[in-house]
């Protein structure tokens, strides 16, 4: 059967890219994060094909790649693989059943942009062998395994945000995420007269997984050092003034990332006030206070990043700017009056390549639901 022939598959899964509109490096503090799933996705079209065999192939890429059902703990490196294999592997450690079949995978998350493209491919991937084999789908459970593949096959050890947010979005709504108890708020997406505008500051990332892991020792060490006085199980439990009556037993470096934590987590309480009471002024100055805070105190911006949130912020529609995801890399998120969105768009991709010669994208997205499943 052709490979390339979307009306020959059964099912079309997909799940979605994401965007955090604040709350950024606290999911593995068990903060609260403010994601949205996008319009930007990864579809798999699957259907079973009544072999032991998992067959991959991609609409952008000559390449194909044929995986053993009983073997999968076998797969390393298997290149573009490497995470569909990874999260099969998962999803049949849970337990579940995977029969072989043929996918064929659509990617229009841009790779290494900080929307998540792996978390959709994991989470879409996990989605689709359930359907092929008629197990239920549960999006919760479902972004558990694909955040344990994604740290197995990329060696980052990361919080839950990605994955869930890719599974368990919602159309028109961001997703208010309690990464501590995995409780979660729908709140609509209704930023009256503005818009978020996400630019990709398209400067390749380098090092993520090093810092990222380092950052998170850092996080982890500060709470080792402040309970030994104070009755706390993460450090999204302190309020900035709690933090700061307690600090003094932190230093440098250490000091500086907990604070980052403990004071995201607050914006990102205002933030979901200014949400729903209509008041983007208030959201987009949280915006462009969290830029700063992860700029300076949690340095996970750099160079570009700063560029382009500057020229961002510095744009008369633009009430608030900042980065989005890991950082070193990746996008910025944007409020924009909408009656400025197009000479923002303009200048600040102009202004960005006079500062750092780079050429800046700008996606038209989305906030859109997690998994998605439709028969062909
Ligand atoms: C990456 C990780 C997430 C989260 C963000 C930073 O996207 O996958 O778990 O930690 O960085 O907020």
């Amino acid at each position: 059967m052709d490979f390339y022939d979307f009306k020959s598959y059964d099912y079309k899964v997909s799940a979605a890219g994401r965007v955090n509109i604040i709350g950024e490096h606290v999911d593995y503090c068990g903060g609260k994060v403010l994601p949205a799933a996008l319009t930007l996705r990864n579809t798999v079209y699957v259907r079973a094909n009544g072999t032991d065999k998992i067959n991959l192939a991609w609409t952008d890429l000559p390449d194909r790649v044929s995986l053993d059902i009983n073997k999968l703990d076998a797969y390393r490196d298997v290149k573009y693989a490497n995470y569909p294999a990874g999260s099969a592997l998962m999803w049949q450690h849970a337990g579940k059943k995977i029969v072989g079949c043929d996918m064929l995978f659509e990617c229009t998350v841009p790779f290494g942009s900080g929307l998540s493209s792996s978390a959709a491919i994991e989470v879409s991937t996990i989605a689709a062998l359930a359907t092929a084999a008629g197990e239920a789908i549960d999006p919760v459970e479902i972004a558990l395994l694909a955040q344990k593949a994604e740290r197995e096959y990329t060696g980052v050890n990361c919080g839950i945000m990605d994955q869930y947010a890719s599974a368990c979005g919602k159309k028109h709504h961001a997703v208010l995420l309690d990464c501590k108890t995995l409780e979660r708020e729908y709140v609509p997406m209704e930023l009256g007269d503005c818009a978020l505008v996400i630019i990709n500051c398209n400067k390749p990332h380098n090092l993520v997984e090093s810092k990222y892991n380092e950052r998170r020792a850092e996080t982890e060490k500060a709470l080792e050092i402040l309970k030994k006085k104070l009755d706390i199980s993460c450090l999204a439990d302190l309020t900035p003034l709690e933090f700061a009556c307690a600090c003094g037993s932190l230093e440098g470096k250490v000091k500086d990332r907990a604070r980052h934590v403990v004071e995201e987590c607050d914006r990102v309480r205002l933030a979901v006030n200014a949400m729903k009471e209509g008041n983007m002024i208030e959201l987009g100055s949280l915006l462009t206070s969290s830029h700063a805070s992860l700029r300076d105190l949690y340095e996970v911006t750099g160079k570009e990043l700063d560029a382009l949130a500057a020229a961002a912020q510095a744009h008369p529609a633009c009430l608030g700017s900042r980065m989005t995801g890991a950082g070193f890399g990746g996008c910025t998120v944007s409020l924009v009056k909408k009656s400025g969105v197009e000479s923002f768009k303009q200048q600040v991709a102009e202004e960005y390549y006079k500062a750092t010669g780079y050429r800046a994208a700008v996606y038209d997205t989305d906030a859109d639901d997690g998994i998605r499943v439709e028969k062909i």
